[in-house]
């Protein structure tokens, strides 16, 4: 198998050859977490997933990063540098759902774990959280088979809501942002952790509640046969 670089020769053709190749990783990603999250809803009458984002990178954004990488822009180079082309992001309802999609992908068969990033457990300095993995999918061509890399991110609602808002007020800084809204930002990142805890532990409330419930419907009920 090949890895999406060994692309022969340079210029538009590739260009085009491997942009195809991503977006096709993008959508046997996409159908895979579609699938698992179908599965999920028929076993557990229960969604993980909210909703899902996906995107493949500008070649401004490919270029700028390369840039930064210090390489120059070449396709070579972005293939094999550049890891987040075709980026998935999985947005759940509440924390333990991460762990539960990011186990779940790691259990397939044909998905290749390249590396993994708990952004949970260590948060970054900025206040970031979310659970990144970096998987291959092959993508099976008519002559060949590509192994093709894709970025996925995993948050809750709140953790989206966050990175989303934080990187539009960078974005307005270009990255130079005063301190004191440096720290606020790192406090509404508590806040947002606080609230999915509060959120996790209130779910958790809810079903043993829903449970318990159950158990005595089932209790009151006279049982089939009974004489009495
Ligand atoms: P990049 O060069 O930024 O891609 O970093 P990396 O290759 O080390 O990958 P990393 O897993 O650290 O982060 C990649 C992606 O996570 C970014 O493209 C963002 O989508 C997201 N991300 C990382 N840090 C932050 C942050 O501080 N704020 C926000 N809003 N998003 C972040
Ligand atoms: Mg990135």
């Amino acid at each position: 198998m090949e890895l999406a670089g060994q692309v022969n020769g340079e210029g538009i053709d590739s260009w085009n050859t491997i942009i195809f190749l991503y977006n096709s990783a993008l959508k046997e990603v996409g159908t895979k977490l579609e699938i698992l999250n179908d599965e999920f809803q028929h076993v557990h009458q229960y969604n993980p997933i909210e909703y899902i984002k996906s995107r493949i990178k500008s070649p401004e954004s490919i270029v700028k990063k390369l840039k930064r990488y210090g390489y120059e822009s070449t396709i070579d180079n972005m293939v094999n540098y550049i890891n987040d082309i075709a980026g998935i992001r999985i947005v759940c309802s509440f924390t333990s759902d991460i762990y539960r999609m990011a186990e779940m992908i790691g259990k397939q068969n044909d998905l290749t774990v390249v590396s993994v990033k708990d952004y949970i457990k260590n948060p970054k300095a900025s206040g970031y959280k979310s659970y990144h993995m970096l998987v291959t999918v092959p993508i099976f061509l008519s002559d060949r088979v590509v192994d093709t890399k894709v970025e996925i991110q995993i948050r809750t609602i709140a953790m989206d809501f966050w990175a989303s808002l934080e990187h539009k007020i960078y974005y307005k800084f270009e990255g130079n942002a005063p301190d004191y809204i440096s720290r606020d930002l790192r406090d509404c990142a508590e806040i947002v952790s606080m609230l999915d805890a509060k959120m996790l532990s209130l779910n958790e409330a809810i079903l043993e509640a829903r449970a318990a419930q159950r158990h005595d419907m089932w209790k009151q009920m006279p049982s089939v046969g009974a004489t009495t």
